[in-house]
């Protein structure tokens, strides 16, 4: 059985003196915790610094993006054979502000995560509704197709994880409830039984959305929550070792 993954998503936030401060308080807050994993997703400019300050101890190299070449003129991008270089061990796929911002379709998330595969790393492929799909009765055909055409062609199910973020619970208060998740949570792994059988019972389905300290429990003890996909609370140390070590949280 795998561990839960509890990864911290920085989006774009903190200078590396920041991302080094952070790093000084969180490593002592969680040093003893081993029935989990921990990640940690900062920008690219603080990946090596992060590398290096985390190098040996329970936490894991994350990226928050890659692009789907190795190299070449394409100006402004990041490749998987960098991130590999750094030590990166997990990249964050599809997040919704990719799509939303970088115009990321399901073709170029596939694209990114196979790259991604090539060069031994793991994935977090994120999908999630937003609000108006939610409200159309949309949710489970988005899901469904975000899943399919992310991972088509895709046949290692040992390197992928799945966050399930609705695009309405991110960054605004509004957490999904416990039927909502486990509703979902249920739909994702019965579409990767379609896609990998048996093989995928070694995919992990993260939930993504407004996770506090305060709503942590809840969500790690709803079913079928392998781990959780943070923001906005990963960027203070203690909140966020309140949420590695869920079970003493408020
Ligand atoms: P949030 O972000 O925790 O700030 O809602 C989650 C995410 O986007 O991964």
């Amino acid at each position: 059985m795998f561990k839960k993954f509890i990864v911290a998503n920085w989006k774009m936030h903190k200078t590396i003196k920041e991302a080094l401060l952070f790093l000084e308080q969180f490593i002592p807050l969680v040093k003893d915790v081993d029935d989990r994993e921990i990640g940690i997703a900062p920008t690219f400019l603080c990946i090596e610094s992060v590398g290096k300050a985390i190098k040996n101890t329970n936490i894991k190299l994350c990226a928050q993006n890659a692009f789907y070449k190795n190299e070449g003129a394409y100006t402004g991008e990041i490749s998987p054979s960098m991130l590999k270089d750094c030590g990166v061990e997990y990249v964050i796929i599809g997040h919704s502000e990719r799509r939303k911002y970088f115009f990321e379709s399901d073709e170029i998330i596939n694209k990114k995560i196979r790259a991604c595969i090539k060069e031994e790393m793991k994935v977090i492929f994120c999908i999630g509704e937003t609000l108006e799909e939610r409200q159309n009765n949309k949710t489970f055909d988005i899901l469904k197709s975000q899943i399919i055409m992310g991972l088509k062609d895709i046949d290692m199910p040992d390197f992928i994880n799945i966050a399930y973020e609705p695009v309405w619970a991110i960054g605004t208060g509004v957490v999904a409830t416990e039927s909502q998740i486990k509703e979902a949570h249920i739909f994702i792994k019965e579409q990767i039984k379609n896609l990998y059988g048996d093989s995928a019972d070694k995919i992990r389905v993260l939930y993504g959305g407004s996770v506090t300290p305060e709503n942590i429990k809840s969500i790690m003890t709803t079913e079928n929550v392998d781990g959780v996909l943070v923001g906005g609370a990963s960027l203070d140390a203690l909140k966020f070792s309140k949420i590695v070590k869920y079970e003493k949280s408020i």
